[in-house]
């Protein structure tokens, strides 16, 4: 039986309304030979704003949908923030929490995306956590102390079974929206490493970092990597569906 493959997209701050509109006026086409594909979950998270056509076009699909951020309290005084019953009424399941742009240009905190894990795990959905280390840090040889501390951070108040719930994302941030990917060997390293540290050998963990149709297959065959976090090439129906076409041929 082959491994079952998670590609998901990041679209990060791009594709507006009418934009989603049109990326799902194309999708279909592209989707089709592979949608009844039991080996292969597709998931697009997108912009608060786009989250309406998101959630038509992914259901007409079948496939996962989310948001790439929320805040932890249910209502109140937090100007500019969007929480989680917000999100459940757009039937978002899945939410991408501490992405590298999140912790490095909006600088929040372990604490904070700890805060946001629980939250979304309370509300009974997925919570899609990043995690990965900068270029300096690698360099200077705490690649994986900063990836602990960003992992037991968000783990260490949860029960056995929240952990098993949480979908993990290995970021090196040198290879975020850089081009340079992490090779096949370094990414398994880490992706195997974190099982052995979340304690559970069955957790989804996918790899993020500049994966495009040229690279998905070495990395998707990697044992402990489960899948790929899109970032540019989610943005195009043939450049994100190419990853997982490239891993299968
Ligand atoms: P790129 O694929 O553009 O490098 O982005 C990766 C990422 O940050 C996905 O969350």
């Amino acid at each position: 039986m082959s491994k079952k493959i998670y590609l998901y997209g990041n679209w990060k701050m791009n594709n507006t309304y009418s934009e989603t509109e049109k990326f799902f006026a194309e999708f279909p086409a592209v989707y089709e030979p592979l949608k009844n594909d039991s080996n292969l979950e597709v998931g697009i998270f997108a912009p608060f704003t786009s989250l309406w056509p998101l959630s038509q076009g992914a259901k007409k699909c079948g496939i996962v949908f989310g948001a790439q951020n929320v805040y932890y309290e249910p209502k109140g005084a937090f100007t500019g923030e969007i929480s989680i019953p917000m999100l459940k009424e757009y039937d978002v399941t899945h939410i991408i929490l501490g992405h590298s742009e999140r912790r490095h240009i909006f600088g929040e905190s372990d604490e904070l995306i700890a805060k946001k894990v629980k939250a979304v795990l309370d509300a009974g959905m997925t919570p899609v956590f990043c995690y990965g280390e900068t270029l300096e840090e690698r360099e200077s040889g705490s690649t994986f102390t900063v990836m602990e501390r960003q992992l037991k951070s968000a783990i260490k108040d949860l029960l056995p079974e929240e952990i098993s719930k949480i979908i993990y994302a290995y970021e090196p941030v040198w290879a975020i929206g850089t081009g340079k990917t992490a090779t096949p060997d370094q990414a398994e390293e880490v992706c195997g490493w974190s099982r052995k540290l979340i304690g559970n050998e069955k957790v989804v963990i996918l790899y993020g970092g500049s994966v495009k149709g040229s690279n998905a297959k070495e990395l998707l065959n990697m044992k402990d990597i489960d899948g790929a976090l899109v970032g540019g090439a989610s943005l195009k129906p043939a450049s994100f569906l190419e990853i997982y076409t490239a891993f299968k041929n």
